[in-house]
């Protein structure tokens, strides 16, 4: 009895069906794998004219591997028996002595991809919901079960590396362009269409010629030559080795024990652990917002500013009703602009531009407010104003309509003290782009309801962002994380550190911009009203070049110049890095800040637990994801060698490198949320 697989014989065929018990997306564990591993054993001696695969799952063909498995194995060589186990059983399926075919719909992604490699045709649905790909070395791994070695004759190499060097999807069109799947075939006509593959006789496809030209032994070596620039751009080799492998893989046309060998290896890396520690953890996320019901169907938006304008038309792009308020009907017609692009850009084709457009209603004088489900305000970052404004807004909304603000740094309990009702307020911050920033800060003020909180929880996983728990207190958890960190580069700029020296000490420990870019791209104005926020409840100083620039007007890149120098293109003009910097600690004084501040939220409780600190990290500003976030590189470096390192610090260069007092509590670093489920 199989639990996992449902193994029907038709007149000449045979159906497998794989349905993981107790999930809602078919994984697959050593456990799948062996099962079916049984059945092709029990098949391969019927007389059949072939073997459909399928899932019997709504939400899709195969997500790929259980990367919960991976967590588990410390071992390279277990971890290479875990590729070599896929391999095994691919072959069989592909060695099988009839035809076999996988009719694949929704995800088909790693594992799932490699199995429906090993079929001779592949056939997938025809709809948007249908996306294949092999998204490895996002885990900071490659393909294991001999996906490197049967992709590049069927789709061509320099398609295979593509795919597997960005571990992008593709869609069901774009996968028959390439010719990964033989076929794309309406729903209803799926089945039937696999059986008469199978009497086809139809050859197994194969890459035209030209297209597998690029794998030719003296081309080669270009090849790699051409693809390293656009690996460099996006991975530091020490940092990300996987897509570096992926390129030695193909170079080396790699048999299949080089590929679970190799694997073997990249699984247990440090780099690895860590991109799957940071991928479960988004997982996580995912599962409180999908776990609660948000009720919202319209949302009147606030503030059509650089925040208001995106949370807008991203909410509009997946799919909900929007109003978009702001005082002027130029400001307006600027976001409706800058949305019309964005959806031109995402969906393509004009009967779906249209609608996103129809959902996506400029709103001068508030009619929305009458119908929405939940506002969110974006305006000004001053309380005054705030209370204002939600005091008039809860004048014109329904009872059960949930208000949210998108402030930065004002405590909710301020906020909501013009309200009649402030249970219904709570922070939904989002993070700037917001089409790109994956993170939203809950803020649980004192007075939030639990159903609010639950409500806000949901909308954002809806619009598939994630939602973090965080405490209404100075900062909530990322800003308050990244201030002290910004605060330090200043100082350095102040010290007279060229401001690319700055960033690239930043950009080379792993963040995706440095410090001083990234001032710029928040805005100078958001980042001081965030510093003097702070500065009084983290005693924190706020340095005088930042006032200086904000009060000359220099905001950054939406004015033009704020430490760096725009052109009118908005490229940034670069002065040369300086080399008089080599003795101070630049690095180690802007990591550590950070590091010490992400100590003090765990200690004061402004999240849960130290998964949560990296996952908002991570998620929020992109710390450095091949470290894991803050919390598990503090796990890697110790505490002790950090806390010795703060006392070093703060006798050198001032009070502000105290080690706070969590690092003399270790049992904050061992709350993890995803282990003691
Ligand atoms: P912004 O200055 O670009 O936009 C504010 C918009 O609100 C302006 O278009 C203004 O005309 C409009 N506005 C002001 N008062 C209004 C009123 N009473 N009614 C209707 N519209 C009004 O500001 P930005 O950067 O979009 O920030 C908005 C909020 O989002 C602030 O609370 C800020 O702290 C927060 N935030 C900003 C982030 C950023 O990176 N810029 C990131 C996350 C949150």
């Amino acid at each position: 009895m199989s639990k996992h697989w449902h193994l029907d014989y038709h007149t000449d065929h045979a159906l497998l069906t794989l349905d993981v018990a107790g999930q809602s997306a078919n994984v697959l564990s050593q456990e799948v794998l062996q099962e079916l591993d049984q059945h092709l054993g029990e098949l391969e001696d019927k007389p059949l004219k072939g073997l459909i695969i399928r899932s019997g799952k709504a939400s899709g063909f195969i997500a790929g591997a259980d990367v919960r498995e991976f967590e588990r194995i410390t071992d390279p060589v277990r971890a290479t028996e875990l590729a070599q186990l896929g391999q095994q059983v691919c072959a069989r399926l592909a060695g099988l002595p009839f035809p076999s075919v996988a009719v694949i719909h929704g995800f088909c992604l790693g594992g799932g991809l490699e199995l429906a490699l090993a079929c001779t045709y592949r056939l997938a649905r025809e709809d948007t919901a249908t996306r294949l790909g092999l998204p490895e070395v996002r885990l900071g791994i490659h393909p294991g079960f001999a996906g490197s070695v049967r992709l590049p004759p069927l789709v061509g190499d320099l398609a295979a590396l593509d795919m597997m060097l960005t571990g992008r999807t593709v869609s069901a069109r774009e996968a028959r362009r390439l010719g990964l799947v033989d076929e794309i075939v309406p729903e209803r006509h799926l089945l039937h269409a696999a059986e008469t593959f199978l009497k086809s006789g139809t050859p197994r496809r194969q890459a035209p010629w030209y297209r597998r030209l690029p794998g030719w032994k003296p081309l080669r070596t270009l090849v790699v030559r051409l693809f390293t620039p656009r690996v460099r751009r996006k991975a530091h080799p020490d940092h990300y080795p996987a897509p570096w492998r992926i390129l030695d893989l193909w170079r080396d046309r790699a048999t299949e024990e080089q590929e679970a060998q190799s694997l073997g290896e990249m699984l247990v890396s440090r780099s690895s652990r860590n991109l799957v520690h940071v991928f479960l953890l988004g997982e996580e996320l995912k599962r409180v917002g999908r776990a609660q019901v948000h009720g919202v169907e319209h949302v009147h938006v606030i503030g059509a500013g650089v925040m208001g304008a995106d949370i807008a038309m991203w909410a509009a792009h997946k799919g909900f009703r929007v109003s978009l308020q702001d005082q002027k009907p130029e400001i307006l017609a600027r976001a409706a602009k800058k949305a019309h692009g964005f959806f031109k850009r995402k969906l393509k084709e004009p009967r779906a531009v249209q609608e996103a457009m129809d959902r996506f209603m400029p709103d001068l004088e508030g009619h929305g407010l009458k119908r929405a489900d939940l506002v969110i305000e974006a305006i000004v970052e001053k309380v005054g104003p705030k209370r204002e404004l939600f005091r008039m807004v809860e004048q014109k909304v329904r009872p059960q309509t949930l208000l949210a603000t998108n402030t930065s740094s004002i405590p909710l309990e301020e906020i909501s003290e013009t309200l009649k009702d402030p249970s219904r307020l709570v922070g939904l911050h989002f993070f700037n782009p917001v089409a790109q920033m994956q993170l939203v800060e809950i803020v649980r003020g004192a007075q939030s309801s639990e159903e609010s909180l639950a409500r806000a929880r949901a909308f954002t996983g809806a619009i598939e962002r994630l939602p973090l728990d965080v405490k209404s207190s100075p900062g909530f958890l990322v800003n308050r994380i990244l201030m002290p960190y910004l605060i330090e580069a200043v100082k350095l700029v102040e010290e007279g550190v060229s401001l690319v020296t700055i960033d690239q000490a930043a950009t080379e420990f792993g963040m995706p911009m440095g410090p001083i870019e990234l001032a710029d791209s928040v805005g100078l104005d958001i980042c001081l009203s965030v510093a003097e926020e702070l500065s009084e409840p983290l005693h924190m100083e706020v340095p005088d070049k930042l006032r200086e620039l904000v009060r000359q007007g220099q905001l950054g890149r939406k004015s033009g110049q704020g430490f760096y120098r725009y052109n009118a293109r908005g490229r940034r003009e670069s002065p040369p890095p300086d080399k008089t910097a080599a003795d101070i600690p630049i690095t180690e004084r802007l990591i550590l800040r950070l590091l010490n501040e992400a100590m003090a939220c765990l200690r004061e409780g402004v999240v849960g637990d130290a998964d949560a600190v990296d996952a908002g990290m991570v998620y929020g500003t992109g710390f450095a994801p091949f470290l894991g976030g803050p919390m598990s590189y503090i796990d890697s470096l110790g505490v002790t060698g950090i806390s010795h390192s703060l006392h070093r610090l703060s006798q050198e260069y001032g009070p502000r490198f105290k080690p706070d007092a969590g690092w003399s509590q270790p049992e904050l670093l061992m709350r993890r949320r995803r282990s003691s489920n």
